[in-house]
């Protein structure tokens, strides 16, 4: 698959911190596919249009979602950061004519992630964290510990998620909550992997 289009498209909709953050997330979802036996080409559409809806403000994520019917649990507006999440798959395969329904799952639990996600959704939420555009104290431990066991950077990622949402103040979705779960993040490697949580 020629990816230029995309990329040309994308560029012209995204911001540029949000472009250069797909490249990003592009590059790392195809170095993690090769590194644990995944087709490259959905990791490299999935990883490039996982944000394609964040060209839309939020208002009209909302309307977009509802003029699409798109499936929205969020009855409350209290999740307003995931709506990007459930609406790219159906930007994706509107705008962009993605038709692979593993790719558009994968982009839909990006943010949020799920229990049982395909190792390519796992690949993709991974990548989200972990790009070269990401600058915080643990990344770099983060990044080795997803070349070495991509379901353990999975469960990594939803605690440092969870430790996010809950610093803030807000409610973790979920989804995340589930994933938390089903991922064992009850289990500990901080020490294994030298990753720092305060
Ligand atoms: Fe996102
Ligand atoms: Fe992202």
């Amino acid at each position: 698959m020629n990816l230029e289009p995309h990329i040309l498209k994308l560029k012209g909709q995204l911001d540029p911190r949000r472009f250069y953050h797909s490249l990003g997330v592009m590059q790392t979802a195809v170095c993690l596919a090769l590194r644990h036996g995944i087709p490259t080409e959905p990791a490299a559409v999935g990883g490039l249009l996982h944000d394609c809806a964040r060209c839309l403000n939020k208002s009209q994520q909302y309307e977009r979602l509802m003029e699409w019917d798109v499936p929205f649990p969020d009855p409350d507006g209290q999740y307003r950061t995931v709506w990007h999440a459930w609406l790219s798959p159906e930007y994706a395969r509107r705008e962009y004519r993605i038709q692979e329904p593993e790719v558009l799952e994968a982009i839909r639990y990006h943010t949020t992630g799920a229990p049982g996600m395909s190792p390519l959704a796992e690949v993709i939420f991974v990548a989200d964290c972990i790009d070269p555009t990401r600058n915080y104290p643990d990344v770099e431990a983060l990044r080795r510990l997803a070349r070495q066991d991509l379901r353990a950077a999975v469960r990594e990622c939803l605690i440092m998620k969870r430790d996010h949402v809950e610093d803030r103040g807000q409610r973790l979705h979920p989804d995340a909550t589930q994933a938390l779960s089903a991922y064992g993040a009850n289990c500990s490697i901080e020490v294994t992997f030298g990753i720092h949580r305060s």
